[in-house]
């Protein structure tokens, strides 16, 4: 029954929809609000060498390598350890150094990515510990893990991913609140805020679906004609800027580019003018006054401002053509509140432009070649 449509047009908009829900799911029993409790038996298991690691390395490809990135900023911010994070396809290839202190995190929907699979089968030889995030229940990375934790979005039947991502996002914020708890990088109080934020969510993912959704379809009708899209975010948004790109890509094969909003004076700046649209994601956060300020930059020279905000914001529905509110919650965690609005842009604009969606050309949901 997890398999069928139930009424939605196809299956990505469904498995968007069912954020919510999915979302809840991957952290149903590991988060206790009241007790401010965290439970990830997965990491237990392999406490003493997270302990004692040096540095963390994160694996994975495509959108899975976004929520990875994501969590080197996050992790690196709560647990005050090393991290990097790395294209499967690239690690493997080109003789990384790896010992048995080295503790790998890899990030997987299927657990079948062929060249994730392989790197970590790699690294393993070479004595690191591997602790898998994949949605697959008994898939090959799930299999060839030490240890590990399901993302629990159940099946992600569209191409383009979008409900496993959340699910990525939800463990992978788990994993850095457990790991600063026992690490005692993180104050109780701070701890706390971060549990009852997360907690909040799929309310809030709820709030966009309900609020935006008109919103978001007007603005796709309105810039699907477009031949470039550029997407911008900084800080923790800025991964969240890459799976935009990524999700446009795919879906609707507009070419789209995301990059970190300072960084595009250093090139990307010249693409602008007054048929681009530039999507900011530009939520409350210590960025965000650099953030108006790269707004500026654009507007002035005639981009096509779209902005993702937080619910309140002023300044930005001034600078913007367009906006996008989502409700307005802690800097770490509105990264899974931010990307919705862009998987459903995509979405439209994909259908508007009679895009296969749940089926794009030349790509497969799991890639099990090289
Ligand atoms: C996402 O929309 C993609 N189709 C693709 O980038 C995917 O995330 C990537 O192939 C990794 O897959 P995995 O998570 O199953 O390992």
């Amino acid at each position: 029954a997890a398999i069928e449509k139930s009424g939605y047009e196809h299956f990505m908009l469904k498995e968007i929809f069912e954020q919510p829900q999915t979302i809840f799911d991957s952290f149903r029993g590991r988060l206790d609000v009241e007790q401010t409790l965290l439970t990830l038996s997965g990491l237990d298991a392999i406490k003493d060498k997270l302990l004692a690691a040096r540095r963390i390395i994160i694996v994975a490809c495509g959108t899975s390598w976004h929520a990875g990135l994501l969590a080197e900023y996050l992790i690196e911010e709560l647990c005050r350890v090393n991290v990097e994070v790395e294209y499967a396809s690239e690690f493997r290839y080109r003789n990384p150094i790896i010992d048995e202190n080295d503790v790998i995190i890899a990030v997987s929907q299927s657990g079948e990515t062929a060249d994730t699979l392989v790197a970590l089968e790699n690294a393993k030889k070479q004595g690191a510990t591997i602790f898998g995030i994949v949605n697959v229940v008994g898939s090959s990375i799930a299999r060839m893990a030490d240890a590990g934790a399901y993302t629990h979005a159940g099946p992600e039947i569209g191409v383009a991913s979008t409900k496993a991502f959340t699910a990525q996002l939800v463990v992978l914020e788990l994993f850095a609140l457990k790991l600063a708890q026992m690490k005692g990088t993180v104050s109780p109080e701070r701890l706390r805020e971060l549990i009852a934020a997360l907690h909040a969510v799929p309310e809030q993912v709820q709030w966009i679906l309900d609020n935006q959704l008109d919103n978001i379809k007007r603005i796709a009708t309105k810039y699907k004609d477009a031949r470039d899209f550029l997407f911008l975010g900084r800080g923790y948004n800025f991964p969240i800027a890459l799976e935009g790109a990524l999700k446009l890509k795919e879906i609707s094969y507009i070419h789209a580019e995301g990059y970190p909003a300072a960084e595009m004076k250093h090139g990307p700046i010249a693409l602008v003018d007054e048929h681009l649209p530039v999507v900011f994601v530009a939520t409350q956060d210590p960025f965000y006054e650099k953030v108006v300020s790269n707004m500026q930059e654009i507007k002035a020279r005639k981009g096509r401002l779209i902005a993702v905000v937080s619910e309140g914001d002023e300044m930005a529905e001034q600078l913007a053509e367009d906006v996008i509110t989502v409700p307005k919650s802690d800097e770490l965690i509105s990264p899974l509140l931010a990307v919705v609005p862009l998987q459903l842009l995509s979405y439209y604009v994909g259908v508007e432009l009679q895009v296969d969606v749940d089926k794009p050309r030349n790509l497969a949901k799991s890639v099990t070649v090289e």
